[in-house]
């Protein structure tokens, strides 16, 4: 906080207390005890008699609670308090709290294999949990995904599924690399591979393109995708056969993937989150596409 935000802070929190102070020094007396102040309101007339002593001195008491705080806690600008609270040591208390309480069941876990993990419910709400804060904001709350990001609920992993390729993608990340085909084929080319994509999976299509667009594929397409278009895990290269779409699957979609490439990035977990906790997300992961 800057000196002079600070200097408002504390003038305006101190002074605002003064104020309430004063205001019940003034008031703690009454003019005319037992009689009526003048005031009448629809024929009810108010006596002049002094504040309930309970409110005064609750109101005394709140002003002394609060002067205190304000001298332990930090509160008064950048005046950081006499007690020495933090709110980064409190979370690095609650972290440690929260490492020491749930640790040994994390780690328990971790003997379990995937598959049978992602049955345990227990387990499964702590995955949950994990996802929320850590995936939830690319892969969609529910899993599902969005353009770019893909859906973890379907039959493609296009990085395979097996629960150690699923490991490796959520402890190190993935970088897929699609190259831009626009300088290689013109645009006529590109409309012929768009033609033979929606072929490969089983779309309504152009024919005689579809054919021109087959013989590209095999030519620039063939070595990360396969020759029959069914996709390479060890790439990130997806299946091009079953009408999933991480770009989206319309032909200007699939154009557009085709003319300027894509470079999906996977972020790598293992520092922030550490194996057992991954082992939780893999079975998490896995329970989704069920
Ligand atoms: C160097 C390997 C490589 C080559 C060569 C390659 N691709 Fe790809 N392709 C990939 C990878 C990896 C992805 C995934 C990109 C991503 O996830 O960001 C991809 C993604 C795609 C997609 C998007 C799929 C989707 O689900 O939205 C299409 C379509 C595609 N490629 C078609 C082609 C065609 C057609 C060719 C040949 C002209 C080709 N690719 C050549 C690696 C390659
Ligand atoms: C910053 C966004 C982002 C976050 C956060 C993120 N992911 Fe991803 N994830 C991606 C992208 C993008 C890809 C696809 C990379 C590509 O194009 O191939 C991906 C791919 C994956 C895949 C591979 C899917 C397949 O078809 O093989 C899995 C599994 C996955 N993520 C799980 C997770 C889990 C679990 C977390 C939380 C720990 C997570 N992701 C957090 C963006 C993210």
């Amino acid at each position: 906080m800057s000196t002079g935000f600070s200097l408002f802070v504390i003038i305006g929190t101190l002074g605002s207390l003064i104020v309430f102070a004063l205001l019940l020094f003034f008031n703690r007396k009454v003019k005319n005890p037992g009689q009526t102040t003048g005031h009448v309101y629809d024929g009810i007339e108010e006596y002049d008699n002094p504040m309930p002593a309970w409110w005064f001195w609750g109101f005394v008491l709140s002003i002394i609670f609060a002067l205190g705080y304000l001298i332990y806690f930090p509160g008064l600008g950048n005046f950081p308090g006499i007690g020495g609270w933090t709110s980064e040591q409190r979370l690095a208390d609650q972290q440690q709290a929260a490492e020491e309480r749930y640790g040994p069941i994390f780690a328990q876990y971790r003997q379990v294999p995937v598959e049978e993990l992602a049955q345990n419910t227990a387990a499964m709400r702590m995955g949950q949990r994990l996802y929320a804060t850590n995936c939830a904001q690319c892969h969609g709350s529910a899993g599902t995904g969005g353009n770019g990001f893909p859906n973890l609920t379907d039959a493609e992993w296009t990085w395979g599924s097996s629960p150690e390729q699923v490991t490796v993608t959520i402890a190190q990340g993935r970088r897929a690399i699609m190259p831009a085909w626009s300088g290689t084929l013109d645009e006529y080319g590109i409309r012929d591979v768009t033609e033979y994509l929606l072929r490969l999976s089983g779309r309504d299509h152009i024919s005689n393109q579809a054919d021109a667009g087959q013989a590209h594929f095999q030519q620039l397409c063939a070595a990360c995708h396969g020759a029959d278009g069914s996709g390479q895990p060890m790439l990130g290269a997806p299946d091009l056969t079953n009408d999933i779409w991480l770009y989206g699957g319309s032909r200007e979609q699939i154009a557009d993937v085709l003319r300027n490439g894509r470079n999906g990035v996977m972020p790598p977990f293992a520092d922030r989150l550490g194996e057992d906790r991954i082992h939780i997300l893999n079975a998490y992961v896995r329970s989704l596409a069920q």
